[in-house]
């Protein structure tokens, strides 16, 4: 069972909330946190009862590792191998919306890597995120604070609608930049890097600094544990159109539908961005429109071009996956 915790105190990102946040962490509580991805449900990395409540609360599967979060000097507390690929990578993206898993140290408990010898290291490119792990001193482990297999959050309002009284203590820091997960790659013992989940740091970006071809895992047989099928997922079903689709069918869609798009379009209930930065942004808030009852479906026509249309297109393909 998980403990029910009366409040969730909302913290402001000011000396004092973050002092709260903090002490939060230090005596193995709960903590919502922001960062420029996502906001994550912190605990103390190294403390295994902590990092149990992070399952409970979200009621995600014990077998499903989590990310942990540090500042770049501290990745050889965490790693039992730093390789020169490791390196290069961390100089290049981090800070930064980009994980890499590698080989776990004696430190990280194994809650935390859902007893895989890896473990995935972010360094988190928010300044409250950053001044929260300075003055804590050690990583934190941290997925995405949504109820396991729902949208991932981009605002406290977010985290609280499916957190509020499962977790200590939120800092409030407004919307998440990013919008969608960190990349994630697999850093092997010979050098080859395979993609686990995709991101704002694109194949090309991490071609061009380690000259080191990527596999891409990210479909076919379930490669990262966690990297499920259905995921992202509001109550209301989600489909995908392209723009010409969309056309097609907007006549005929009554005001219960929510459309997302890329582009303008002359429908009622509707959420346009302007490019693929600003849709990754406002992705999770738009499909979290999709648990409003008055929503009977959400048609989605994704941006096609851009450094980040294909991370939307992977999250959207599992948001969409019913069964
Ligand atoms: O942007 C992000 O990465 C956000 C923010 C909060 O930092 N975090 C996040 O965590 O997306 P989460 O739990 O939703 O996703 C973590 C995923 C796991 O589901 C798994 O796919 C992968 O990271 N992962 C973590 N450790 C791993 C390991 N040792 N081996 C393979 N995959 C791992
Ligand atoms: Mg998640």
């Amino acid at each position: 069972m998980a403990e029910s915790l009366a409040d969730t105190q909302v913290l402001e990102p000011t000396d004092a909330g973050i002092a709260q946040a903090v002490e939060v962490l230090s005596r193995g509580g709960l903590l919502g946190l922001p960062t420029e991805t996502v906001y994550g449900l912190a605990a103390d990395a190294e403390d295994d009862r902590a990092v149990r409540k992070i399952f409970e609360a979200k009621g995600r599967p014990a077998d499903q590792p989590l990310i942990v979060h540090v500042l770049p000097a501290w990745a050889n507390r965490y790693a039992a191998r730093w390789s020169s690929t490791a390196a290069v990578l961390a100089g290049a993206f981090w800070p930064g919306p980009f994980t890499m898993v590698v080989p776990k140290s004696e430190i990280v408990p194994q809650s935390v890597t859902g007893g895989l010898p890896s473990v995935g290291l972010r360094s988190p490119d928010h300044p409250v995120a950053v001044e929260v792990l300075r003055r804590f001193g050690r990583g934190v482990a941290a997925p995405s604070a949504n109820r396991y297999g729902h949208v991932s959050p981009t605002t406290v309002r977010h985290v609280l609608d499916d957190l509020d009284g499962r977790i200590d203590a939120v800092l409030d820091a407004g919307s998440s930049e990013v919008g969608v997960e960190s990349t994630i790659v697999e850093l092997d013992e010979n050098g080859s890097i395979r993609l686990l989940r995709r991101g704002a740091i694109t194949v090309e970006q991490i071609v061009a600094v380690t000259e080191v071809p990527v596999v891409d895992c990210t479909s076919g047989p379930v490669r990262a544990p966690g990297m499920v099928l259905t995921h992202y997922a509001p109550a209301a079903p989600v489909e995908i159109l392209t723009d010409a689709e969309l056309q097609d069918r907007l006549t005929a869609l009554d005001s219960s539908v929510l459309v997302v798009s890329c582009g303008p379009v002359a429908h009622r209930r509707s959420v346009v961005f302007e490019d693929d930065r600003a849709f990754a942004a406002g992705l999770y808030d738009a499909l979290r429109r999709g648990d409003d009852q008055e929503v009977s479906l959400v048609i989605v026509a994704p941006p096609t071009r851009g450094e980040l249309a294909p991370a939307i297109m992977d999250r959207l393909t599992r948001a969409a996956h019913r069964g």
